[in-house]
């Protein structure tokens, strides 16, 4: 073998490891699978009068709290999350305070949702209003059926007593709940300054639960639920630096499109919109590697699209 030939040689084998060098890189680089639909935890719909849910949505995950933490009803069926979330904050207000707050409705059917509606009306309809007006208070602090979120089992109201009442913004635990319950993944659902924009009065009873890192968010940016949801579908995605892992972030996407892809998912929730929200945790230094690596990807796309370096031999 001429001098020549060996030295054409070595950088062959040199190019044909660099090759397969830009193939392992393009491998570890290669975006995540697209996500997995059935991991649908439905933790993060959106329910109101215009997202409503289908008169047989029923979820199948709901527990009775009532045994759990202090209740006016002999039975308090929330979704598993909302409920490990509601009896830890009972426990944690019991120990800080020493006080009780009482649950009073958690999940309800469509169907009870129906009848609750119905008999409101008709007791505004007895005490002389007419039809118009009596629709119109009622619909204000009591969702038409399919338009709770009592319905998916994810909201709670909350009471010192045995009825449900605005004084409750007032009281010791009222304030406690107001100031704490986002650490425990709920958010105070009807604000008193945002009825415009919830369609309902304000409820200082009604907590409804989104989880964490959600109901930092929505407390941080001091948004209603809808504007979250407005926000994410706005802007495609939100970006929050996780409380407890330095360097560390949430990214939580919105997308209608089932195909996109995402690193680091930790949970995906339908939006009741046709829409999911991804919900990812992603490393920073992880992030920029992963950036590097997928410039240096396609580099290496462009070198072998120009057919350089396979020409060359
Ligand atoms: N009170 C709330 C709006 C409901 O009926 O779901
Ligand atoms: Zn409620």
């Amino acid at each position: 073998m001429s001098k020549i030939s060996g030295i054409r040689q070595y950088i062959r084998q040199l190019a044909l490891a660099l090759a397969g060098a830009w193939l392992i890189v393009l491998a570890a680089a290669a975006p995540a699978p697209a996500f997995d639909t059935s991991l649908d935890d439905e933790l993060l719909l959106l329910v109101n009068g215009k997202h409503t849910l289908p008169a047989d949505y029923q979820p199948n995950d709901l527990v009775d709290t009532a045994g759990r933490a202090p209740s006016k009803k002999g039975v308090m069926q929330l979704r598993a999350a909302a409920a490990e979330a509601y009896v830890q904050m009972m426990a944690d207000y019991k120990a800080e305070t020493g006080g009780k707050v009482y649950s009073i409705s958690g999940f309800r059917t469509y169907a009870y949702q129906s009848r609750l509606f119905n008999s409101k009306l008709a007791s505004r309809r007895n005490s002389g209003l007419s039809y118009g007006s009596a629709y119109k208070a009622t619909v204000m602090y009591t969702a038409l059926p399919g338009a709770s979120e009592h319905q998916t089992g994810l909201a709670i109201d909350l009471s010192t007593g045995s009825v449900l009442s605005e004084s409750f913004r007032n009281t010791g635990a009222g304030k406690w709940l107001m100031a704490n319950c986002w650490d425990y993944g709920f958010i105070l659902r009807y604000d008193e300054a945002k009825t415009d924009l919830t369609a309902i009065s304000y409820e200082p009873w009604h907590y409804r639960y989104v989880g964490l890192p959600h109901s930092l968010i929505i407390r941080d940016n001091n948004w209603v639920y809808e504007e979250y949801i407005s926000y994410l579908q706005e802007n495609g995605s939100i970006e929050y630096a996780d409380p407890e892992q330095a360097g560390c972030v949430y990214r939580i996407y919105r997308t209608d499109d089932i195909t996109d892809e995402y690193p680091g998912i930790v949970s995906v929730s339908s939006d009741n919109m046709g829409g999911y929200i991804i919900t990812t945790h992603i490393d920073r230094l992880d992030d920029i590697l992963t950036a590097w690596a997928e410039q240096a990807v396609r580099g290496g796309l462009i070198f072998f699209g120009h057919g350089a370096l396979l020409n060359v031999f």
